[in-house]
């Protein structure tokens, strides 16, 4: 009822304890369940949403979506949330950041640019990973941009020795939607500092401290990447000089510096390359911190190469010359330090290598005796379209293994069934229940993972530590007790 006050989402989300009440929003609506989180039939998972929407979790948990659970929630109804002459005004922190509605449990590793990553346990929910739980990687503010008077500039950039002229072409968003089919392909993105968490602890990185969740799957729609660009007039005649493809981001520093990236050619216009300029992220309109309107999507790619908000594509002899395609996202060796470090003698980072990890049970977890076994989940994906084929895991530190069940995909809306060799550009969620061992308290959890191509993990992490924590993909390991 309108007699109702009225909240913000920024008070919304100061409630997340007991001590202050626990609030949640539905459908515009704030709900205090602070008298109902003792008696939720879910038990303390419900704790997730505190402070935030329940409805991302209610669509990873079916079970929901009944008429008696409407019902009891709409006995907590406390008040309206903000008002729709509010909701119109987009919340600033500072003149320079937008802030889209980001849920608070996210776990932010910085706030300005905004970076967090998925809460583990929330990651393996779903083979999809929704976008509000996506992982957000931002190298500066977000850009807020008018969707009625986007362009994308495409520039086929001959060398000026060359006979050929220049190309330019200029799509508006209704172009890029109306005059080239539609494709959905469901790809993972990793960042390349994914788990470095694990190499800081072994020895010292710069770079932020990401966990195991730097990383998600999601469906991509939009046009091709390589309909667009022969439709700017890229030829076969082209290859002789193009090599890579340029990528601009509309986002910018104070300088006016653009975030951008570059790919091999031959990634960007194959057939089987998959790389989409994509408008629509899990069958919705892309969010603002995933790169609305357009944000290119270059499968089996690192992500720093997924280029969001996207202001124009060069084809190009050369690669990218931004800081983030020369100075950084470059592996080294173990030895190599500030003072010795020479960018230029690394090539760019672009297929990543084989990765999994363990989401549940979380590192540091108890586990009781009474319940007799364990369920063991995580991640496995390779980069380049390597598919996954198996995942070994082990409870007594990597003594002795037993093979994970590889889980099937959920097969997203599209429909989209096994990927032609080659194309496999979705994780694997994988899971194995183990009895729980009878000679010892403690169990050291440890996965690895193989591809298609027989590449492995390695075991440890201080011969592929390198001084920026990047391509961190040991064994993942996870200590859990067990309480008699
Ligand atoms: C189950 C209510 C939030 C996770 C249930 C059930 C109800 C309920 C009534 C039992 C449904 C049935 O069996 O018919 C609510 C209400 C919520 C809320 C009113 C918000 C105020 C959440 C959240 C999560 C969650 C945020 C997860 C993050 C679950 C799970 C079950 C469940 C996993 C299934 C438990 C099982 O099958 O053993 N919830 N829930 N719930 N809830 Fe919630
Ligand atoms: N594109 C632009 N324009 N600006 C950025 O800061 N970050 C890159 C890439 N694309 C970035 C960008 C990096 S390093 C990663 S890992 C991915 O976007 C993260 O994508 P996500 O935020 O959608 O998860």
């Amino acid at each position: 009822s309108s007699s109702l006050p009225i909240f913000s989402q920024e008070e919304v989300s100061r409630h997340r304890t007991l001590e202050d009440g626990i609030w949640v929003t539905y459908k515009g609506g704030v709900y205090d369940i602070t008298e109902f989180v003792a008696i939720h039939p879910g038990g303390d998972k419900i704790m997730l949403a505190a402070g935030g929407s329940v409805e991302p979790f209610w669509a990873l948990y079916a079970v929901h979506n009944q008429e008696h659970v409407l019902e009891m929630l709409s006995e907590y109804k406390a008040t309206e949330s903000r008002g729709p002459e509010e909701a119109a005004e987009p919340e600033s922190i500072g003149p320079l950041f937008l802030r889209p509605e980001r849920h608070p449990v996210l776990r932010i590793n910085n706030l300005k640019p905004f970076n967090a990553e998925t809460p583990p346990e929330i990651l393996t929910e779903s083979y999809i990973t929704p976008s509000v739980f996506f992982y957000k990687r931002n190298h500066l503010p977000v850009p807020n941009i008018d969707p009625a008077t986007y362009k994308l500039q495409i520039e086929i950039q001959a060398p000026t020795n060359s006979e050929r002229g220049g190309g330019v072409l200029s799509l508006s968003l209704d172009d890029l939607k109306n005059k080239f089919p539609k494709h959905t392909v469901t790809a993972t993105i990793q960042c390349a500092g994914n788990r470095r968490s694990d190499m800081h602890k072994a020895k010292q990185v710069k770079g932020l401290n990401w966990g195991i969740a730097a990383i998600g799957n999601a469906s991509w729609s939009g046009a091709k990447l390589r309909d667009v660009l022969l439709a700017a007039g890229y030829t076969l005649d082209d290859s002789k000089w193009a090599q890579h493809v340029q990528f601009e981001g509309l986002d910018q520093d104070v300088a006016g510096t653009t975030y951008g990236a570059s790919i091999p050619l031959k990634k960007a216009i194959s057939e089987d390359g998959d790389c989409l300029l994509a408008y629509e992220m899990n069958g919705e309109v892309l969010p603002a911190d995933h790169g609305f309107p357009i944000r290119v999507v270059v499968p089996g790619t690192v992500g720093a190469r997924n280029v969001k908000w996207l202001g124009k594509i060069i084809v190009s002899a050369e690669e990218s010359s931004s800081h983030w395609q020369q100075n950084d996202y470059k592996g080294f060796s173990p030895s190599t330090d500030w003072d010795t470090v020479d960018y230029k003698s690394a090539p760019a980072i672009q297929e990543l290598p084989i990765q999994s990890a363990i989401t549940v049970p979380a590192d540091g977890a108890i586990v009781d005796r009474s319940e007799e076994e364990v369920t063991i989940k995580g991640y496995a994906w390779s980069g380049g379209g390597r598919e996954v084929v198996r995942v070994d895991v082990s409870i007594d530190g990597g003594n002795t293994w037993k093979i994970a069940q590889l889980k099937c995909s959920d097969k997203g809306a599209d429909g989209e069934t096994t990927p032609p060799p080659g194309r496999a550009w979705a994780w694997k969620l994988w899971e194995l229940t183990v009895p729980l061992p009878e000679d010892t308290k403690e169990m050291e959890i440890v996965c690895k993972a193989v591809d298609s191509s027989y590449n492995m993990q390695p075991d440890t992490i201080l011969p592929i530590w390198n001084l920026r924590g990047v391509l961190s993909n040991a064994w993942h390991k996870v200590n859990v007790r067990i309480q008699e």
